[in-house]
């Protein structure tokens, strides 16, 4: 079903998985891929996670978690290691008690290795910072002190709204501190995008900057918060980071966070909390309109943030520089550039902007100054370094790269191919690592020093994690053949729910497999003869624009609340860099005839203003009507052809017929890319 125009009451009518699944026989089986890369015997001796880990994990899993765990500092021990007495919300390390931060920061400086340096910070215009574990300890201190001076305590919640700069780190540690559960929003967002989450987390301060930079440009926040906090009445406080020094307006609930942590002492007396403390909520897009908030806990997620950082990148905390370069608005910022790597003690870079400022070899000229060793990147950025061509990459010396990682879409054999060489020198194992916000922690991944990897598939899933590609019963999919990927036993970062909403988590991840008690991740897999795992994309209605999940259905909501719009369906067409592009194809209200290009505009700009940048569509296409069943729901499938302008399949079934071949000579005639 399409999305419509709102009811008077705003509810919208949306897309189920059940319209568009794909279906597991389409799936189209296999890569032919038989290039295979093993890791050299000495990084494969030096490795942290060899190949008994498997085993070691298979014979005991719970064991082998429980381990883990041990890995990080407890003030009270767990009594169970797993209550699963109440699926799907898992409770992990039952008992137990800990503190976040103190694992981040205060054991490292316990262990005498205060003076190493945490985060290499590298600001977009060129200013840098050095933090040692020591330092981002006091200003970690500092910050948990002036939370509880604005009244922040456990039982609360923290927008936080920053662009990528150290005190995103430091607010989203002083939150674990202090035990109130932080809510991050990608500083992308837009005002109605933040307010809708902050309402739905209900926070009660606001953590921002006047603004960042971003494409030699100052990108302002404060105005976005500004206009967010008009329709918030949870927020008492607004706390604003000076980073630009641009002009901003403060109003009465504003405050400079370094005038209120200047004020506190850079020590704080962190109290353990509970290992099923929620830890944060990270709003990612579902199948409908509304996003979810997904939550995640403390020890479970700790445990395994920590645990896959060391064995999928293998860290060497004493000597690798470490690089991850998502924002902390999404989940790999959370659990690698924030909790796994600092509860590892890991040295890290952190860069604010973007890698074509001021020349686009920019990254690669950061990973020479600071002699990089571990780098972690999603494709789209990977495909747009292939498109600018290997001069950029050949300028810089990159030897000192010894690990390269992937994550947030499928890497297509060539991107994995030229990641190898051009950017690896040949030597430097991949890991594509799938994983998701809900499952909080990488899933499936090659151990870096066991697996021979083959380009283009994440391989299995890691020690102690159970997964399996199945067919719509729930049966195993034979190898050589595809199915949905599904996680067949509980692991210790899963989500513990959807915030306030615990029925949309037990709809969404877990009925569709109710009987097996699978957790049904909407990908789609094959499985290669040897068993190997080959990611193949969302099966439901989520898009993946540059390794950024957007629903269609928000995307058509954002559109059909333009006054002008009737109705909308929007499709995610494929994208040589991005992976996939918005497109939208869109009837209007009213007769008036009017140039598409001008109204087509119009609607990028408004779906920019609700959602955000991220979710602009690419083309869109004013149309008369839009195909339909008999029964009224719009095919999608046909409108993906039109969009990727293939040879239209089915139209049997259709209402209409000759509606989608008009839609399809009005693309061809119209199209902008
Ligand atoms: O479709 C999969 C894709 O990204 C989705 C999860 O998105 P998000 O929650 O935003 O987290 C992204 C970063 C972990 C998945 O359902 N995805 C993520 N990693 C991969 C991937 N698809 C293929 N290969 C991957 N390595």
């Amino acid at each position: 079903m399409s999305t419509t125009h709102p009811s008077a009451d705003g509810e919208h009518t949306h897309t189920s998985i059940e319209d568009d699944v794909v279906d597991p026989a389409h799936i189209d089986n296999l890569s032919h891929e038989t290039r295979r890369f093993a890791p050299s015997p000495t990084f494969a001796d030096a490795a942290f996670a060899k190949a008994d880990m498997y085993e070691d994990a298979e014979s005991d899993r719970l064991n082998f978690w429980s381990r883990q765990a041990e890995r990080l500092s407890w003030t009270k021990r767990w009594d169970d290691i797993l209550d699963w007495s109440n699926p799907p919300v898992a409770r992990w390390f039952t008992g137990g008690e800990l503190n976040v931060a103190v694992n981040c920061l205060d054991r490292h400086i316990d262990n005498g290795l205060g003076d190493r340096v945490a985060i290499f910070f590298e600001g977009e215009p060129g200013d840098t910072r050095s933090i040692t574990y020591t330092q981002l300890h006091a200003e970690v201190c500092q910050a948990a002190n002036a939370l509880e001076a604005l009244g922040i305590t456990a039982e609360d919640r923290v927008a936080i709204y920053l662009p990528m700069i150290p005190e995103a780190v430091v607010a989203m540690l002083a939150c674990a501190r202090i035990g109130a559960v932080h809510s991050v929003v990608f500083g992308g967002f837009s005002a109605d995008a933040l307010a809708s989450r902050i309402n739905d987390a209900g926070a009660k301060l606001v953590i921002t900057a006047d603004g960042g930079f971003r494409r030699g440009k100052e990108l302002p926040l404060k105005p976005i918060i500004d206009e967010a906090v008009q329709s918030t009445p949870s927020v008492e406080n607004v706390l604003v980071v000076k980073r630009t020094g641009g002009e901003v307006s403060f109003n009465d609930i504003d405050i400079w966070w370094h005038e209120a942590l200047a004020e506190q002492p850079a020590a704080h007396q962190a109290q353990s909390f509970d290992s099923e403390h929620p830890l944060f909520i990270l709003y990612t897009s579902g199948t409908t309109g509304k996003p979810k908030g997904i939550f995640h806990t403390t020890g479970g997620y700790l445990t395994q943030a920590a645990f896959t950082h060391a064995a999928v990148f293998d860290l060497k905390a004493e000597t690798d520089v470490y690089w991850c370069t998502a924002d902390v608005g999404w989940i790999t910022g959370h659990s690698y550039v924030v909790y796994g790597p600092l509860a590892n003690g890991a040295t890290q870079l952190m860069y604010e902007g973007t890698p074509d400022t001021p020349h686009k070899g920019r990254w690669w000229e950061l990973i020479e100054k600071y002699g990089v060793t571990i780098f972690y990147t999603a494709p789209t950025a990977l495909r747009t370094f292939m498109k600018w061509g290997d001069e950029i990459v050949a300028a810089h010396d990159l030897s000192s790269l010894r690990l390269l990682g992937s994550v947030g879409e499928p890497i297509n054999p060539e991107a994995w191919m030229w990641y190898r060489e051009v950017i690896g020198g040949n030597k430097a194992p991949i890991v594509d690592t799938w994983w998701q916000t809900e499952t909080g922690a990488i899933m499936i991944s090659p151990l870096p020093g066991v697996t021979a990897t083959k380009p283009g598939s994440a391989m299995r899933a890691l020690p102690g994690i159970a997964v399996d590609v199945v067919d719509a019963s729930g049966d195993t999919t034979p190898n050589g053949t595809g199915g949905y990927l599904v996680l067949t036993k509980p692991w210790p970062s899963m989500a513990r729910g959807i915030w306030g909403d615990p029925h949309r988590f037990v709809d969404t991840y877990w009925q569709r497999y109710e009987k097996q008690g699978y957790y049904f991740a909407g990908d789609g897999a094959n499985r290669d003869l040897d068993g190997d795992i080959w990611l193949l994309g969302r099966v439901d209605d989520v898009m993946n624009v540059s390794g950024h999940r957007i629903s269609t259905a928000e995307v058509e909501s954002a559109l059909v609340s333009h006054p002008r719009v009737a109705e909308a369906a929007v499709v995610g067409a494929h994208d040589d860099i991005t992976g996939q592009g918005i497109v939208a194809f869109v009837i209007l209200r009213g007769q008036s005839k009017e140039d598409s290009t001008t109204i087509g505009e119009e609607l990028r700009k408004h779906v920019v203003h609700e959602i955000g940048g991220i979710a602009k569509p690419r083309h869109i296409m004013i149309v008369e009507e839009l195909p339909k069943t008999r029964s009224g729901k719009i095919m999608r499938r046909l409108l993906l052809d039109v969009a990727e302008h293939r040879a239209l399949g089915d139209v049997t079934t259709l209402a209409d017929p000759t509606v989608v071949q008009l839609i399809a000579d009005g693309m061809t005639n119209n199209d902008e890319d």
